[in-house]
């Protein structure tokens, strides 16, 4: 349980992240006695109450408890704002001084940013200038992604949130990051004497990160269609994923130590090649333009020049519309010195970390066909959430959580953020060739040129 109150100010509150994830994950915490002090003020441009902006999230959470439920309602409140009239910003300040007194709440705010990366200047702007953020407890401003669309838009950002507030005062969310397994990823490398000495380049051949999706773009068409794919996920969710397997030992898995380590990464990248792919009819979904060259699938090959990774090659591969859902990392370890030659493998043992849609930890080893005296197969030695019995609560809960503990190390620091995105534009720098694909497959087929090229087979 976290000790502090809390007012969540949610900016963007008519969105869907709001409806899907925000409030469930507040209503969770609350649920759980997590919280236990709080209120939430919900701000957008229309015209709506605050029991609308909750009827629209209940659908999307599984078992309600009425009780926490009412506690909630109890709670919320909402404000019709246009962000980019100042003047209005008197009107959140009269409402906070409102619930702050009706609540008994010590000051303590918690600014939530799920709007669009076009407006996080202007309203950061406002809300300090409009005095939102001084008086009495923290503030602590939390940016949903995507932060910026290019290197330029999201320095500019930095820049100017650096003017108002400390580095110490943002979290910017990478959800992937509140993910239990992705929060295991550190501690099962180094704390495990069977892992931690192969984790290098003595010992892995390659690494693969996949971002595999069977849904499309689900009427994000205006959005997704500036964005595309490398943007999308790869600039955050991937690369994040990447610089938690590829860093080295952080002092500590708290404050800035694992940012640090993230940051030495990330700096080291280089772009190798990559390829484009979009799926058959993505031109006629809504929003999207009929001429669209946007991406929905990208392989991509990175290296990391440090004295760990230098040679071994990190494939990543996102594609939206494929045959199946997997975000998941496999390393892949080098053959044994083929001694038996009647016996020699003919594939590696791989150690593959689940992610989505289970998260599972997984070891693949060769071991004797049952009754046959020297043939051999591969086999598993997997662990997973559901075989631990063990429930572990959504990403958004986590992170959440931690905003208001003010613990920074699952959110992405400026100099991390500015570095991905430098890699995003090596990548589109690159002009990788284009080709399509059919909705629920595994991409396009001319991905076999890559393929032959890096001599390389797919996993998931
Ligand atoms: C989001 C992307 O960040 O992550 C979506 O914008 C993607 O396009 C989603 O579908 C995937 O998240 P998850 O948690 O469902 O795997």
């Amino acid at each position: 349980m976290t000790k502090d109150d809390v007012l969540f100010i949610l900016l963007g509150a008519t969105g869907d992240l709001t409806k899907r994830k925000l409030l469930p994950a507040i209503y969770h915490l609350v649920n759980e006695q997590k919280i236990n002090h709080f209120a939430i003020i919900g701000v957008a441009r229309s015209p709506i109450t605050a029991g609308d902006m909750l009827s629209f999230s209940k659908a999307f959470i599984k078992e309600v408890n009425e009780q926490s439920w009412k506690k909630l309602e109890s709670a919320a409140y909402y404000l019709s704002l246009d962000f980019y009239n100042k003047k209005e910003y008197e009107n959140l300040q009269k409402l906070v001084a409102t619930v702050t007194a009706k609540h008994h709440l010590s000051g303590n705010k918690l600014f939530y940013f799920s709007t669009l990366p076009d407006h996080f200047e202007t309203i950061t702007t406002n809300i300090y200038r409009s005095g939102l953020t001084t008086g009495k407890g923290w503030s602590r401003l939390v940016y949903e992604k995507p932060f910026g669309s290019d290197v330029e838009a999201a320095h500019k950002i930095n820049t100017c949130i650096a003017r108002f507030f400390k580095e110490e005062q943002i979290f910017r969310i990478d959800h992937y990051l509140g993910k239990e397994i992705v929060g295991n990823l550190a501690l099962l490398r180094f704390t495990n004497r069977a892992l931690e000495p192969l984790w290098n380049r003595n010992h892995v051949e390659a690494v693969q990160i996949l971002f595999l999706e069977s849904l499309g773009i689900e009427g994000r068409g205006n959005f997704y269609d500036k964005y595309g794919a490398v943007k999308d996920v790869l600039q955050n969710h991937m690369l994040q994923l990447l610089a938690l397997t590829a860093m080295e030992t952080p002092q500590k898995l708290t404050g800035h130590y694992i940012r640090d380590e993230k940051a030495k990464v990330l700096d080291k990248v280089k772009v190798r090649d990559v390829v484009y792919g979009q799926y058959e009819g993505y031109k006629k979904e809504k929003g999207v333009s009929e001429t669209s060259s946007t991406e929905t699938f990208a392989a991509v090959h990175l290296e990391i020049d440090n004295k760990r990774w230098k040679g071994v090659p990190f494939y990543l591969k996102a594609g939206k519309k494929l045959d199946k859902k997997e975000t998941s990392i496999h390393l892949k370890l080098k053959s044994v010195p083929c001694l038996l030659p009647e016996n020699c493998p003919t594939d590696s043992n791989y150690i593959t970390i689940k992610i989505e849609p289970q998260s599972t930890f997984a070891l693949e080893l060769f071991s004797r066909v049952p009754g046959k005296t020297l043939e051999i197969m591969p086999t598993t030695l997997e662990f997973s959430q559901p075989m631990l019995k063990l429930k572990s609560p959504e990403a958004y809960e986590v992170l959440l959580e931690d905003v208001i503990k003010g613990e920074q190390s699952l959110f992405v620091r400026n100099d991390e953020i500015e570095q991905s995105w430098k890699i995003v534009e090596t990548i589109t720098k690159k002009k990788g060739k284009r080709y399509n694909y059919a909705a629920g497959s595994h991409g396009p087929q001319e991905l076999k040129v890559f393929e032959k090229e890096h001599q390389i087979k797919w996993r998931g």
